[in-house]
């Protein structure tokens, strides 16, 4: 077995309850998959599919109210750990050192009365043995890693004195810091300009390769996903419906529904945007009726999508899945085939 083949993170059947005064919200219905050593797995979807929540479960941050079932069992370098039900303090060691969490708004992460050099010193010294002297120098050396200009200079800064990029470059130089073997990125471009972004993304690959960490790339948007990941998951309503290679999920994808949010996706190198995207809206979580979650928004539902819910198959090769009665029929066909278009003039 190569390292490469070894799972650090496996992910199974997750369920996550939320009993609210609305009713029971299920925000995950059964979400597995395993993400192997040094691997970038894209979780994609919609607002509301439940993607933050699954990445929360993992690292043990869902309030009180959250009923959690399943396993999340995290395989690393001291061991075998079950993850749910662990207790505090076994999960305050995974948290930054085995598993490392990067979330959409940098000041979520950051305290906004240290200066960044003292905040990233003291992540590393929460976990390793450094003096204060030798943990700064540390931290300067991150901060080079992430692109800050004038490190040494700025490490004297307070997050208020930066931008909000390097913010964000400042916490992904945080979950770098003790070698995490698991980042878990939410978002991290989701609050920033386009123009940042792909700065980011640059930091987050820079993160990976230091560290070989493996990553959970989370994110609505299939582009941030195209450049970076290796695997991808499609979530809707809870659950993942389609999972594959990134080639496999862009180009022979095998669920209406990524079909529908590929041809959402505008491209930049043409100049008329045909956009081809889904209507309407995701369903609410909450008492859901029985079926396929997609069927109200999908051109292929039949009378069968509104009475069983489909179960994740293989399509094709053994690691793709798709969750769709008619996975069959989407067998080479395009967004362009399925859901009508709409034209959008960026001509100026
Ligand atoms: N603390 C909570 N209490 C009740 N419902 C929640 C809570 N957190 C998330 N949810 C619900 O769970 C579902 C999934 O949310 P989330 O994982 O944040 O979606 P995503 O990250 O994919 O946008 C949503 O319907 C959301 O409203
Ligand atoms: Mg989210």
């Amino acid at each position: 077995m190569t390292a490469a083949d070894e799972v650090v993170l496996e992910v199974a059947d997750l369920r996550v309850e939320f009993r609210t005064d609305e009713g029971r919200v299920r925000a995950v219905r059964g979400v597995s998959f395993p993400l192997h050593r040094g691997e970038v797995l894209g979780i994609v979807g919609e607002s509301g599919s439940g993607k933050s929540v699954t990445s929360l479960a993992v690292m043990g941050l869902l309030p009180s109210s959250a009923r959690v079932s399943g396993s999340v069992r995290f395989g690393g370098r001291s061991g075998d750990a079950e993850l749910l039900g662990a207790s505090d303090s076994e999960l305050s060691a995974v948290r930054g050192r085995g598993i490392s969490m990067i979330f959409q708004d940098p000041m979520t992460s950051l305290n906004p009365v240290y200066t960044v050099g003292y905040q990233i010193a003291e992540a590393i010294r929460a976990h390793q043995d450094l003096t204060r002297d030798a943990a700064r120098k540390r931290a300067v050396e991150l901060l080079d890693a992430v692109s800050i200009p004038h490190p040494s200079e700025r490490v004297a800064d307070y997050p208020h004195e930066f931008s909000g990029g390097m913010r964000q470059r400042v916490v992904i130089a945080i979950a770098m810091a003790n070698h995490p073997e698991v980042i878990i990125a939410d978002e991290p471009t989701t609050a920033l300009d386009v123009t940042v972004q792909a700065q980011i993304l640059e930091a987050l690959r820079t993160a990976r390769v230091q560290t070989g960490a493996a990553m959970l790339l989370i994110t609505h948007d299939l582009g941030v996903i195209a450049g970076q990941a290796d695997r991808v998951l499609v979530m809707y309503a809870g659950r993942v419906v389609e999972a594959g290679t990134v080639e496999e999920i862009f180009y022979t994808p095998r669920m209406p529904y990524t079909l529908g949010l590929l041809g959402s996706q505008p491209r930049l190198d043409a100049r008329t945007l045909r956009l081809h995207p889904i209507s309407g809206a995701p369903p609410s979580v909450t008492d859901m009726p029985p079926g396929c979650p997609f069927a109200p928004r999908c051109p292929l539902a039949a009378p069968v999508c509104q009475a069983q819910e489909p179960p994740l198959a293989v399509v094709g090769t053994s690691g793709h899945l798709s969750a769709c009665h008619f996975s069959d029929r989407l067998d080479g066909l395009k967004p362009a085939d399925l859901f009508r278009p709409v034209s959008r003039d960026t001509a100026p």
